[in-house]
C-alpha cells in the first residue's frame, strides 16, 4: 500500500515536472522568436524576421491545448481557460497574416501583426498573472 502510494506520487510529480517543462520550452521559444522579429523589423532583417516567426510559431503550438492552458492557470482563474486559448489562436493567425503580409512586402501591415501578437502574449500573462 505504501508503495503505492509512492509511486503514484513519483507518477504525479513527473507528470507535473513534464508539464512545467512544456510551459517552459514553449514560452522561451517565442520570447526568442519575438525579439527576432522586432530586431528584424528595426534591423530591416526580413531574414531575422522569417526565423522568428517560425519559432514562434513552434512555440505557440506547444501551448495551444485547452487541457495544456487549464494546467497553467491558476484554481481561480480556471474559468478563463477559454479566454486565454483565445488570445494563443489569435498568435497563430497574426503569424499568418505577417507572414503573407512579408511575402507580399507590406512591412507595415506585417509590423501590425507583429504588435497584435504582443498584446495576445500580455492577454494571457494578465490571466495568469492577476495584472
Ligand atoms: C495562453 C496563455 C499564454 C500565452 C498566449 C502566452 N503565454 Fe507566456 N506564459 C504563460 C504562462 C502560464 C506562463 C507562466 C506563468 C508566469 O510566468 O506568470 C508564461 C510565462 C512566460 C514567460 C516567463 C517564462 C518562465 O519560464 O517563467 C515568458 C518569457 C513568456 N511567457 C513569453 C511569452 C510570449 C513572448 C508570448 C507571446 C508570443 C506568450 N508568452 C504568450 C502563458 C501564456
Amino acid at each position: 500500500m505504501k508503495l503505492a502510494k509512492f509511486a503514484l506520487a513519483c507518477t504525479l510529480a513527473f507528470t507535473v515536472a513534464n508539464a512545467e517543462d512544456v510551459m517552459q520550452k514553449s514560452m522561451s521559444m517565442m520570447e526568442k522568436g519575438m525579439t527576432q522579429i522586432q530586431q528584424g523589423f528595426l534591423n530591416n532583417n526580413v531574414e531575422l524576421i522569417k526565423q522568428g516567426s517560425i519559432l514562434v510559431k513552434d512555440g505557440n503550438a506547444l501551448f495551444s491545448d485547452k487541457k495544456v492552458i487549464a494546467k497553467y492557470l491558476p484554481e481561480n482563474k480556471k474559468h478563463l481557460t477559454n479566454v486565454a486559448a483565445t488570445a494563443s489562436e489569435r498568435i497563430a493567425l497574426d503569424i499568418n497574416v505577417l507572414e503573407l503580409n512579408l511575402d507580399d512586402k507590406a512591412y507595415l501591415n506585417a509590423a501590425d501583426a507583429y504588435s497584435d501578437m504582443l498584446n495576445a502574449c500580455s492577454r494571457c500573462h494578465s490571466i495568469v498573472r492577476s495584472w
